[in-house]
């Protein structure tokens, strides 16, 4: 395992887009309304941005009022956890202009930190000048752990469950007949010997296909336990999955052409004043030579790409207590000895900026919150076919995070991020304690206003 490095060609990178003068490559081969780049759409007013919506994913009333509440009543909320006194929402944004293996996708974000959405959307439309992000991921494998302990022979005892690897997996499969009609199932039993002569840890590697697939690993590691404890002639300890599912990675590139890079100047010859794409670039790299050497800003680093992952994750429903853990463990774990970065920058042959990104992305499209959160659901719907697979969904999230990276060390590297992040979160300070706007900002509407009109988009 290892920390993203420049070395590997996978997955290649795309084509730059021509310079064409536009932001928008010409050649992208989408229709209008499939279209994520949408000019100026932070000006317009909620119920504006619902009538674009609406032009790609017909809303409904019930998505309407998902969008307006939280996409889960209190009463289903009552169903999912326990001791229920309300729900809690989050402000939902879209991510724009991001084109992933060149295909354009809107992308639904869940966050309440201020600049979070602009940032991205921002870097996305970087990218794209490049041909966009190049994502591929592994197939989706969790890994069931089963912890023997009191073994009296660890070595004699990996011997006998090797042997039996065939009938442990079939054991496996028996627990999850759906998942096999669906071509998951048990792929792979390894056998590890911790640093406790008397303890044998068992991992049983499951291809979950579009779920996330948490319960599915655990039942196999639960159904198992007893039969391997025979085999080990001891006894079985934890039955868990791990959240270090190194098996189910997701890599991301992205090429931002360095004329996309420069910060164009105020002229008052303060802190902000111009900076060329080729000092930013220099300025990229060098920052993600810093979180490539130094574990305390790697964790800043990686706090920024979470920051665009963690809203997708959230927005789509899944669990982002495993993202986040597997995202650390996987940093941690990179066979240097030290945490590290889990995208890094690089100057391109052409001089161009070159970002990587490899990362556990533990995500699903089937299951889960899905069922009871008609936001998620809906946020599904605006992701289109970039939520037909697990594979898809985890392609897209990862490059999010890649995004907000680019975004955050961009700003780092000039201005210091401040500057644009302290506008976006005095608007929020201006609200009062009890959650109404001090002064009523331009963007926000009454329900009425909100609501696309019956003719659609303007
Ligand atoms: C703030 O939420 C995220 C940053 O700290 C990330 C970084 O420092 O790279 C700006």
């Amino acid at each position: 395992m290892a920390s993203p490095s420049f070395t590997s060609e996978s997955p290649p990178l795309p084509a730059p887009a021509p310079a064409s003068g536009s932001a928008v490559p010409s050649e992208v081969p989408a229709t209008d309304s499939a279209r994520s780049r949408i000019p100026r759409f932070y000006q317009l007013s909620i119920g504006e941005r619902r009538e674009l919506l609406h032009a790609r994913i017909e809303l409904s009333e019930a998505d309407l009022a998902a969008l307006d509440s939280g996409g889960i009543h209190t009463s289903i909320a009552d169903q999912v956890v326990e001791n229920v006194v309300g729900v809690y929402a989050l402000p939902l944004g879209l991510g724009l202009n991001f084109q992933v293996n060149g295909r354009d996708v809107l992308v639904p974000m869940a966050v309440e930190e201020p600049s979070v959405i602009a940032a991205a959307s921002n870097a996305a439309r970087m990218v794209r000048e490049g041909g966009g992000f190049a994502a591929d991921a592994d197939e989706p494998i969790m890994t069931a752990q089963i912890e023997l302990l009191g073994v009296p022979d660890a070595a004699a005892a990996r011997a006998r469950i090797e042997a039996a690897s065939d009938e442990l997996l079939a054991m496996a499969g028996a627990t999850l007949p759906r998942l096999l009609a669906r071509g998951g199932g048990p792929r792979e039993l390894e056998v590890r010997l911790g640093n406790h002569p008397a303890r044998v840890i068992v991992h049983v590697h499951v291809d979950c296909r579009n779920a996330m697939g948490a319960n599915m690993v655990n039942t196999v590691a639960e159904s198992l336990a007893e039969r391997l404890a025979a085999l080990a002639g001891g006894r079985s300890g934890l039955r868990i999955l791990t959240n270090l599912c190194d098996r189910r990675l997701v890599r991301v590139r992205a090429r931002v052409p360095v004329a996309a890079l420069g910060v164009r100047g105020t002229g008052d010859g303060s802190a902000s004043d111009a900076f060329s794409g080729a000092e930013v670039r220099d300025g990229i790299v060098a920052a993600s030579q810093f979180a490539e050497d130094d574990p305390y800003r790697a964790a800043t680093h990686n706090k920024g790409i979470m920051n665009g992952v963690d809203a997708v994750v959230i927005a789509t429903g899944n669990d982002w207590r495993g993202v986040e853990a597997g995202a650390h463990a996987f940093a941690a774990a990179n066979g240097r000895g030290q945490y590290g970065p889990l995208a890094v920058w690089r100057a391109g042959e052409d001089g161009s900026l070159i970002g990587k990104l490899e990362m556990p992305m533990p995500v699903g499209v089937v299951g889960g919150t899905l069922k009871a959160h008609a936001g998620a659901r809906l946020a599904q719907r605006i992701l289109g076919p970039a939520a037909t697979s697990a594979t898809e969904l985890a392609m897209v999230i990862g490059s999010v995070g890649l995004a907000s990276n680019l975004a955050a060390l961009r700003a780092l590297a000039t201005d210091g991020i401040q500057r644009g992040h302290m506008a976006l979160h005095r608007r929020s300070a201006e609200l009062k304690h009890d959650g109404q706007a001090a002064r009523a900002p331009q963007h926000t509407s009454d329900r009425a206003r909100d609501r696309p009109t019956k003719e659609g988009s303007r």
